[in-house]
């Protein structure tokens, strides 16, 4: 590779940051996008992400159910420029449209924002996203939300990460009162003291006041003398008994550093961005075939972590979404699509911004790039140029729903089984199988009803097979550590239902939580998992 090259790929890398924001439903992702993507000038009136959403749903080349649910089905990525850094922001689909792709998506991510509403703390579905965070080791910067609302005591929240997570945290900054209240952060770092003003609903950047925490026209400017002697009591506690900041700790996920905000009324948004790109990490290595492979790595090379199929049978088009995680992609070069081993030329390379997709000719590792994708790519894929490498593909992860899918017409059989096993190929569900040969419905297992509901559409629609589902009691999924032999090894186990996934390993699907834990009780040798690694 030129020198050129290689500066030029290595100044890339320097310069980009990349993350995905877990959080559960209605703790404000979309108003921090807005505001985040506000300060990286990718907007000019925060708002318009939504505004565009709902203007989006009435123009006709949106997806059928899309409309018929008026749910936004489509992940994006958002790239924005702030401070000479290319930043990512990996949109993670929540609500109803929370699915595996949720999951997968943080399998592309170097970065997580885990956000939390201040009165509610940590809700399930952040829970779920933090332990494939936590599997991945990647940095979790918190960013708990809407302190212009009362919510619960910081000293309480930061308690309950680290209780629940066993993540240590890091308070980088503190709050001044809440709700009512509310007058401003501290930055522990700068110990300087933000004071908060209410602008017009958050939709412009917020000034900031920003004075010295030794300023003597602090107790006057809080307005409020108890709130300042809180502050310098919590001042003296947090430095007193709170973590030290480590970076080393933040950066292999032991430590998460905390701030405080309120993105709707955009305080503590610019100062949080900051800080975050200060401590994120820029790209790193992925394992391989190959061994760990640097992002500085001469040859193009990335994975598919995300299939998206336009239902609309006018536009059949499937878009490949690929990590790139090494080398420099150019616009119509060709790769090696290492499953296959066949070459492959990749025009018509999409970058996503919001809806809108633009074709690009250039991208570094970090950046993901949409490719239509001429139904050849399976999530996990590697393509790559040069020497042959194989990423370690995605993991199956948890799913939650459980039905047995039946076909009631014979004569469609083979259109019934080809769509099952290309819809699986294509990651939109997972299928497992009764152990009972009598049974051969598959059972179709997903992390959200959305991805049943798109398969049986998509078998009537591309496969022209009606489907009947049928709803199975159970909610939870465990893969066996050690397989068939460990647990033939325990012998009976009771309140559980066994079926094999589709590479023939035993998966256990429990009702409840309680049974599961149940088994872990009465076993405690049998070790089982949430998430099961792929087979390369
Ligand atoms: P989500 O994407 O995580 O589901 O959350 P979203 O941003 O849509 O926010 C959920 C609700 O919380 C919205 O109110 C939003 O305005 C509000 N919100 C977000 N951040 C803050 C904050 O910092 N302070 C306060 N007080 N509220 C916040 P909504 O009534 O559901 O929608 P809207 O009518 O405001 O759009």
């Amino acid at each position: 590779m030129s020198t050129e090259l290689h500066t030029e790929i290595s100044q890339a890398v320097v310069q980009r940051r990349n993350f995905a924001i877990i959080s559960h439903p209605d703790a404000g992702k979309t108003t921090l996008t807005e505001k985040l993507l506000l300060y990286g000038g990718a907007i000019h009136e925060a708002g318009s992400v939504k505004a565009r959403r709902a203007q989006k749903k009435a123009t006709s080349d949106w997806m059928e159910m899309e409309q018929q649910r008026g749910i936004s089905i489509t992940s994006t990525v958002l790239q924005f420029v702030y401070q000479g850094f290319h930043i990512n922001l990996l949109d993670t689909p929540g609500h109803q449209d929370f699915s595996e792709d949720t999951y997968r998506t943080l399998t592309a991510a170097d970065n997580a924002v885990m956000l939390i509403d201040v009165a509610k703390g940590l809700e399930p579905q952040t829970k779920k996203l933090f332990e494939v965070c936590k599997m991945r080791g990647i940095p979790i910067f918190t960013f708990v939300n809407k302190l212009d609302r009362p919510g619960r005591e910081p000293l309480n929240l930061l308690d309950e990460i680290e209780q629940e997570l066993g993540l240590q945290t890091y308070a980088a900054n503190w709050p001044i009162g809440m709700g009512d209240r509310f007058k401003g952060i501290y930055d522990r770092h700068q110990e300087k003291i933000h004071l908060f003003e209410r602008s017009a609903h958050g939709s412009r950047e917020a000034s900031d006041t920003i004075i010295d925490i030794g300023d003597i026209r602090l107790e006057e400017l809080l307005l409020d003398k108890d709130l300042y002697y809180e502050l310098k009591n919590d001042i003296e506690l947090l430095d007193g008994v709170g973590e030290e900041m480590d970076l080393a700790a933040i950066h292999n996920g032991q430590m998460t550093p905390v701030f405080f905000g309120s993105a709707m009324t955009n305080f503590g948004v610019e100062l949080f961005l900051k800080y975050f790109l200060d401590y994120a990490l820029k790209p790193g290595s992925y394992s391989s075939t190959e061994g760990d492979i640097p992002p500085t790595y001469p040859e193009f090379s990335g994975f598919v972590f995300k299939l998206q199929a336009n239902m609309d049978p006018k536009h059949r088009d499937r878009v490949a979404f690929i990590r790139v995680c090494t080398g420099k992609f150019e616009k119509d070069m060709t790769v090696v699509h290492a499953r296959t081993g066949r070459n492959i030329r990749l025009s018509r390379p999409q970058k996503l911004f919001a809806q809108e997709r633009v074709s690009i000719n250039n991208a570094y590792p970090g950046d993901v790039i949409g490719l239509n994708n001429p139904g050849m790519f399976a999530i996990g894929d590697t393509i790559y140029t040069g020497k042959k490498l194989e990423y370690e593909g995605i993991p199956y992860f948890s799913p939650e729903l459980f039905a047995s899918l039946r076909n009631p017409n014979p004569s469609k059989f083979k259109q019934f089984q080809k769509g099952v096993s290309e819809l699986r190929e294509e990651g939109a569900v997972q299928i497992m199988y009764s152990l009972d040969e009598a049974k051969r419905d598959p059972i179709l297992a997903s992390v959200g009803q959305l991805q049943l509901e798109v398969v049986q559409f998509r078998l009537q629609n591309e496969y022209g097979v009606e489907t009947i589902l049928e709803v199975l009691p159970y909610s939870i999924a465990r893969w066996v550590d050690g397989g068939w032999e460990a647990l033939e090894k325990v012998g009976r186990i009771f309140n559980t239902t066994t079926v094999k996934d589709i590479e023939e390993r035993p998966v256990l699907l429990f009702r409840n939580e309680w049974n599961c834990q149940q088994l872990g009780t009465d076993h405690p040798g049998l070790k089982l998992s949430s998430i099961a690694p792929v087979v390369i």
